[in-house]
């Protein structure tokens, strides 16, 4: 029942099925979770599709689909008082029945891909190398919060509670994994969800709610909604009948919502200045590619993005290594989606004031290995910038400015690269490139972020394998990763079974 004109992906894989499932790896019979494959871009037949997805990817055919619901002041009590009875009856069924909502749900997003993948094109030119295995990463959420219900139940020493009704703030830059994962974490919990979308990605986020409204998520459990005014917003944010907040978004933001209501119960994922290390133990080949990759992968719109190489010793003052990032970061396709070979995109707003200076300033000490140029008239599309000689305690070394900007920074050995990466308040994800285990144990006991990549790029967390999440000033009452074991747990309050009795 897909309402995606393309044809799905050539190799997308059916529903879970039992043959998919690890027999022994739970002995309560929990199925096992396998990842979403990504689509091939090498298949003929997925180059085909994908040209499909971005030619139905317009701003008129955008009007024709469904909008978030209007929220007025005066509508926020009897929403609330609604959503939180609803809430008692989806939390009251066995969690089996929400987990296969969710399941349901997930496969009807597997055969939308094409669909999403024109929203996210249409909306902010998210390419679709860069939107496809976003989907994923949505479908993913579904399958591992409805398995994580499952796992809920079978916790005998203690009784969960799930919170009764929830608020999702999501941001613009992953427009379809993140608005899913917090909104399916909370509803396998058994909590009623107010999702409120972010600004330029309102159809990206109603295109989610759809699947999961179609799986038999109750229309009252599940609501997208713009407030009207920042007054009903604030309203909203500070009921006491909304038992918790998930934001991913801006440290300004948490504590705009914080000054609103300071008891409030906000689980926030607030941004990153993202260094990987590359040591002259490390593969350099390997070492350039993730390297620029992390750095400009969706034009550096990532809260993951590594906006600083940290290079060590004989790497900061090899020519060579410096000639090898150049060409890598010229070879990147920098276009509108329409370009499917494009992996660099549109700016979703234009420059802030920070990413401005960074694009446009040198900070003292620094050069440009490669200037970036705006490339056409709409000031969103630049070219990727590579600037060297950054200095420590300096703008570019602190503050993210989230844009396809890079920084190099010279350290003599080891103890200093990561001195310089903890320096940054921020401590979301980070990465080192070493052949030398000395070396990789050592960074892995010292760096202080929440995702720690060894010899790989530093964005794109797979959902299980690498549960994503900061410290520092990167979270806010973050007690568990998006992705992984105990991430549903949050969503609600625990006794333990001797108060139970
Ligand atoms: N989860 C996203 C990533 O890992 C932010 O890049």
């Amino acid at each position: 029942d897909s309402d995606d004109a393309a044809p799905g992906p050539a190799h997308t894989q059916d529903r879970l099925t039992e043959a998919d499932q690890a027999p022994g790896d739970y002995s309560d019979g929990i199925p096992a979770f396998v990842n979403e494959p990504d689509t091939n871009p090498a298949l003929e037949a997925n180059q085909r599709w994908a040209e499909q997805v971005v030619h139905r990817a317009t701003a008129s055919w955008l009007t024709e689909q469904s909008k978030p619901q209007q929220l007025s002041a005066e509508d926020v009590d009897p929403l609330v008082a609604r959503m939180r009875s609803a809430a008692e009856q989806w939390a009251g069924r066995p969690a089996a029945e929400r987990a296969a909502v969710l399941y349901r749900a997930a496969d009807i997003m597997s055969a939308r891909r094409g669909h999403l993948a024109s929203v996210a094109a249409a909306e902010v030119g998210k390419a679709v190398a860069q939107s496809d295995p976003e989907i994923s990463e949505a479908i993913d959420f579904m399958r591992y919060y409805a398995h994580s219900a499952l796992a809920l139940e079978t916790v005998k020493h203690a009784e969960f509670t799930p919170d009764r009704l929830v608020m999702i703030t999501p941001p613009w830059n992953f427009p379809l994994a993140i608005p899913t994962g917090g909104t399916v974490a909370a509803l396998a919990a058994g909590a009623a969800v107010i999702h409120k979308p972010s600004n330029p990605t309102p159809q990206c986020s109603m295109a989610i709610l759809e699947c999961l409204w179609e799986a038999g998520v109750p229309r009252e459990v599940l609501h997208g909604i713009y407030p009207d005014e920042r007054e009903t917003g604030r309203k909203l944010i500070s009921h006491q009948g909304v038992d918790r907040i998930i934001l991913t978004g801006a440290s300004e933001t948490a504590a705009m919502f914080r000054s609103w209501k300071p008891e409030l119960n906000i689980n926030a994922e607030t941004s990153g200045k993202d260094a990987m290390i590359i040591t002259p133990a490390a593969d350099r080949d390997l070492a350039v590619a993730d390297l620029v990759n992390s750095a400009f992968g969706h034009a550096g719109q990532k809260c993951s993005a590594a906006s600083l190489g940290i290079l060590v010793g004989s790497v900061y003052s090899s020519e060579r290594f410096r000639r090898q990032l150049i060409d890598a970061a010229q070879s990147l396709i920098v276009d509108w989606p329409q370009n499917l070979a494009a992996t660099v995109g549109p700016l979703t707003e234009l420059p802030s004031d920070k990413l401005d200076r960074a694009l446009t300033t040198l900070e003292p000490g620094e050069s440009w290995l490669l200037q970036p140029k705006q490339l056409d008239e709409t000031g969103k599309l630049w070219s990727p910038g590579i600037k060297t000689g950054v200095k420590p305690g300096s703008f570019f070394h602190l503050t993210e400015v989230f844009g396809p900007v890079l920084g190099l920074m010279e350290a003599k050995d080891l103890d200093e690269a990561i001195a310089l990466q903890n320096q940054v308040d921020f401590g979301l994800t980070g990465g080192i490139h070493s052949l030398e285990t000395q070396e990789v144990a050592q960074w892995l006991d010292e760096v202080q972020v929440g995702n720690a990549y060894v010899n790989r790029g530093i964005t794109g967390a797979i959902v299980q394998r690498q549960p994503f999440g900061g410290w520092k000033a990167s979270s806010v009452g973050l007690g568990s990763k998006a992705g992984g074991p105990n991430y549903v747990m949050l969503f609600g309050t625990w006794r333990d079974a001797a108060e139970k009795a």
